[in-house]
């Protein structure tokens, strides 16, 4: 049995809840797991050691929030060793448009650089749309974006776009084939 490291950073609640679905799949294929909230963790906080790392981060005003960036930074060298996921929750994800795609793929590489962490896989999951929850000024700012994206703009409901079987089947093969290869080294 490994340990498997699942760390985020979520301002709307949505990437908690894909990590927290992430640590149930994992925990199903056998595993242990250590969820971390990096917005309530201190970075000095003990490093515990895992067998595998996956990050949970969301887009916000095109970038991830500064817990995580921090997280990230404290524990690099440590994290350059085990296997790595990295997941980008974000709306435009959802977008056909190939500058959309690089700007997402661009986004994720830079912040990876700046942090000092390589992790083997990186998958875009699409995150929810709050409507309901939001403040006045963030509705309204999310509304006019969906409005010219083409997306939903009736703000008396939420809309939760993420995809739980390919998110899945993206936890299922980053735990077969990175770290139960290692494992069994
Ligand atoms: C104020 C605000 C700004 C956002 N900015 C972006 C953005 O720049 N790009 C993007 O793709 N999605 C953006 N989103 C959508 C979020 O990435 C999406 O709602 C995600 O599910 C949020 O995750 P969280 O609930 O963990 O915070 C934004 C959402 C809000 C509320």
């Amino acid at each position: 049995m490994s340990t498997v490291l699942i760390g985020y950073g979520s301002i709307e609640g949505q990437t908690r809840k894909i990590c927290q679905r992430v640590a149930q799949k994992v925990e199903a294929l056998g595993h242990r797991t250590v969820l971390v909230d990096t917005t309530e963790r201190s970075e000095k906080e003990e490093w515990p050691n895992p067998d595998a790392v996956i990050i949970g981060a969301p887009i916000h005003e095109h970038h991830y929030p500064a817990a995580v960036r921090r997280y990230i930074k404290a524990h690099s060298e440590a994290m350059s060793k085990p296997p790595g996921m990295f997941l980008s929750v974000s709306l435009a994800v959802m977008s056909d448009e190939e500058d959309d795609k690089t700007a997402l793929q661009h986004l994720a590489s830079s912040f990876l650089e700046s942090v000092g962490w390589q992790p083997a896989d990186i998958h875009q999951i699409a995150g929810a749309l709050k409507y309901t929850e939001y403040n006045f000024f963030k509705r309204f700012i999310m509304k006019q974006i969906l409005r010219a994206a083409g997306g939903p703009t009736d703000t008396h409901q939420d809309y939760e776009f993420t995809d739980w079987e390919a998110l899945e089947k993206n936890v299922e093969d980053f735990v077969r084939t990175r770290l139960e290869p290692s494992a069994a080294a």
